[in-house]
């Protein structure tokens, strides 16, 4: 028996629960691996065109392995008019990755989330759940560099 389908053992081979399939395996992976997809669909039945339709139609899933740093940038209301879009734009320049792609060393992942829950401190973004807040480039940039010489871990 396969790893996906020991993960699955509990869960009917019914197609309708296929994303429930697909929201434990990432739960346990982190997200969806093209080897995940061929277990899916071996498991389901289906072709793993199915599973990928799937995937892609739901932002919830993500195709590519988290980085060791989870970046979240805040585009709620408050954020987005003190500029989530800079901040986006600003951590593409310094680390090279848009929404939903990770570094090719690994090491940053970025996504955007809604509204973290400290508007006052907008544009905000948060690095493993912690918050860094009223960011302007040079702020950012710093932060970022000290994940990267580990000196934040
Ligand atoms: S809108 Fe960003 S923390 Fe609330």
């Amino acid at each position: 028996m396969d790893r996906i389908s020991r993960m699955l053992s509990g869960i009917e081979k019914d197609r309708s629960n296929m994303i429930k399939a697909l929201q434990l395996v990432q739960d346990e992976e982190g997200y969806i691996s093209d080897e995940s997809i061929s277990l899916i669909a071996k498991y389901f039945s289906v072709s793993p065109v199915d599973v990928e339709g799937v995937v892609s139609f739901y932002t919830q899933f993500k195709r590519n392995k988290p980085g060791k740093y989870q970046i979240s940038v805040c585009d709620g209301t408050a954020c987005h008019i003190k500029g989530s879009t800079l901040v986006k734009e600003w951590i593409r320049e310094e680390i090279g990755i848009s929404d939903n792609e990770t570094d090719r060393e690994g090491l940053f992942s970025l996504q955007t989330v809604a509204c973290l829950g400290c508007c006052s401190l907008a544009p905000v973004i948060s690095i493993n759940g912690k918050v860094y807040g009223k960011l302007d480039r040079k702020s950012l940039i710093k932060i970022l560099k000290k994940y990267k010489r580990g000196d934040i871990v």
